[in-house]
């Protein structure tokens, strides 16, 4: 049994073994985190993904029996927290489903339930805790709202503040603190990136509240460094950035590539932080990972059928939907007997909301000495540029 303040249980489960959240690698699984509230009244807020509903019903029964729940609460619709509603809303018939305005019809849809609004509820009296609804709509869905716990000073934050991070521990002060901020941070990028604006009122509507615990709906429990988590959020949500360089490409004879180390090296050669990524080697999602903080991208692609390369097309659509933002960047890359990928890279990137760097990084064949030199001294200019 897992207490997180007198009478408020976690009672989800842990994902060891899923790696892919709609294209999103989840190197280290994830957690589906629900919670039981106990006062004179008892409260479920979310339930967990539908495979995994035996093990959150074995953990809700070893703090309550599933009959004397009088409410669950549904914080967000999305099946990983929705998708053993309707089994637990078998198991306790008492009880009366509560979700936002939004998210009714969508549950109504999905599992064909009879759910209260908060509108009739905004917040509940068990008894001797309460729980207050705040609709964080796009954060991450339209219906998305957390739950406070004032008495308690918790918040149930849903998504927001999450990790993928499966683990034995479920507080944040209970796992490697190294894991626990690249995976806050890899889940900010690949999730909360493009609803930075939803994020950032969803923040500013829970300002006022005391609050010395944040429970989210994935990974651990934040407890301790509470400071810490929320300074991160309102940088990714202001789109702060530190001087670092992102160079992602991929290359069919080593061109391409040949050029990406040229542009690296110049990088580097100014003290910037460089990180390069082959589009066939790593997943898109560790590479916006660390897009979400860096200053610079660069994006290189042979031509291929007059067309970009197909990892780099993939990349750039994920990236593209994602919306980074406060980034300068740049397109490169070599060709046979024509080119045309690096205007259409340039293109993408362009939608993407980067503003781009011009030059004449498209070389036929394999780059000559000279050109090499040409790239180097690009990576060189573009780290100037960050570091000012
Ligand atoms: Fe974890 Fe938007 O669901």
């Amino acid at each position: 049994m897992i207490q997180l303040k007198d009478g408020v249980y976690w009672v989800g489960a842990v994902d060891w073994d899923v790696r892919n959240f709609h294209g999103y690698i989840t190197h280290r699984g994830t957690t589906y985190n629900a919670y039981v509230v106990k006062a004179d009244r008892v409260a479920l807020v979310d339930t967990v993904k539908a495979p995994f509903h035996e093990t959150m019903l074995r953990h809700v029964e070893e703090v309550v029996d599933p009959k004397d729940i009088d409410y669950i609460v549904s914080n967000h619709a999305e099946p990983d927290h929705s998708g053993s509603l309707a089994r637990m809303a078998a198991e306790a018939p008492q009880a009366k489903i509560i979700a936002s305005e939004r998210g009714t019809p969508v549950l109504k849809k999905y599992y064909g339930l009879d759910v209260s609004t908060i509108k009739e509820t905004p917040q509940l009296d068990l008894g001797g805790k309460t729980l207050s609804f705040t609709p964080v709509p796009m954060a991450h869905w339209p219906d998305s709202m957390v739950s406070y716990i004032p008495e308690d000073r918790l918040l149930l934050s849903n998504d927001a503040f999450g990790q993928h991070l499966a683990s034995v521990g479920r507080f944040d002060d209970e796992v490697d603190q190294s894991v626990l901020w690249h995976e806050a941070t890899a889940y900010y990028a690949n999730i909360l990136m493009p609803l930075n604006r939803s994020v950032g009122r969803a923040m500013k509507a829970l300002g006022g509240l005391p609050i010395d615990m944040i429970a989210p709906s994935h990974g651990v429990i934040w407890r301790r460094d509470l400071k810490g988590v929320l300074g991160h959020y309102t940088g990714w949500v202001e789109g702060r950035t530190v001087p670092r360089v992102v160079i992602a490409y991929d290359t069919m004879w080593k061109s391409t590539q040949e050029m990406a180390y040229a542009i690296a090296e110049g990088a580097a050669s100014r003290g910037v932080e460089t990180r390069v990524f082959n589009l066939t080697e790593n997943h898109r999602s560790d590479v916006i990972t660390d897009i979400l903080e860096a200053k610079a991208v660069l994006v290189g692609s042979p031509t291929l059928n007059n067309h970009v390369y197909p990892t780099v097309a993939d990349f750039l659509a994920y990236m593209r939907g994602l919306k980074p933002q406060n980034k300068v960047g740049a397109a490169f890359g070599s060709y046979g007997w024509a080119g045309g990928a690096k205007r259409i890279v340039e293109e993408e990137m362009r939608q993407a909301g980067i503003e781009l760097i011009e030059n004449d990084l498209e070389f036929s064949y394999r780059p000559t000495e000279d050109e090499r030199r040409r790239c180097y001294e690009f990576g060189a200019s573009i780290a100037e540029r960050v570091r000012a």
